[in-house]
C-alpha cells in the first residue's frame, strides 16, 4: 500500500478538503486497494473536530465525501507510516520538517510545487475563499496522483 498525508497548520480547511478530493481521485482510478490518503495538522487546538463548515460546503457541492473524518495533530511516527508527507504551504514544510525530526529528507514536499503554479495554498480560513481553494488543492492532487503513478507503478 502506497500511502500519503496531507499536512495542514490546523488540518480542518485544507488538508481535510486535500484528503477528501485525493480519495475520490484514487477511486476514480480504481486504486483504492493500492494508495491510501490520510491528513494532519502541525497545530493541536482543532484535534478531533469535523473539517471546516466552508471546507464541508465546497465538498459537498462537488459531491466530495468526508465521512468520518476527524483533525488530529501530525505525530513524529508519521514520517515512517506515510510515503509522501504533502504540506499545504511552506510554513507547514518548514513545521513538519522541524516535529518529525528530518530537515531534507525528499519525502515531505509541498503540494503546489508539483504543478506549473508553484507557491502556498492560500488559507481559506484567512482568506474564506473556500473555492479558489479547492481548485488548487485539485490541481495539486492531480499531479500528485500522476507521480505516484509514476514513481511507484511506473505508469
Ligand atoms: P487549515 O486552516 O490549516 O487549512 O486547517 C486553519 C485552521 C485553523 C486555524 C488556522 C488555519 N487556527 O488558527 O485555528
Amino acid at each position: 500500500m502506497v500511502s500519503v498525508l496531507f499536512v495542514c497548520l490546523g488540518n480542518i480547511c485544507r488538508s481535510p478538503m486535500a484528503e477528501a478530493v485525493m480519495r475520490r481521485l484514487i477511486e476514480q482510478k480504481g486504486l483504492s486497494g493500492e494508495i491510501t490518503a490520510d491528513s494532519a495538522g502541525t497545530g493541536s487546538w482543532h484535534a478531533g473536530e469535523a473539517p471546516h463548515e466552508g471546507t464541508r460546503r465546497k465538498l459537498d457541492e462537488e459531491g466530495v465525501s468526508y465521512e468520518g473524518m476527524a483533525a488530529r495533530q501530525l505525530d513524529k511516527q508519521d514520517f515512517e507510516k506515510f510515503n509522501y508527507i504533502v504540506c499545504m504551504d511552506e510554513q507547514n514544510v518548514r513545521d513538519a520538517r522541524k516535529m518529525l525530526g528530518q530537515p531534507d529528507d525528499p519525502k515531505i514536499i509541498r503540494l503546489l510545487d508539483l504543478t506549473g503554479n508553484a507557491g502556498d495554498v492560500p488559507d481559506p480560513w484567512y482568506t474564506d475563499n473556500f473555492n479558489e481553494t479547492y481548485e488548487l488543492v485539485t490541481a495539486g492532487c492531480r499531479e500528485l496522483l500522476d507521480k505516484i503513478e509514476r514513481e511507484q507503478f511506473g505508469g
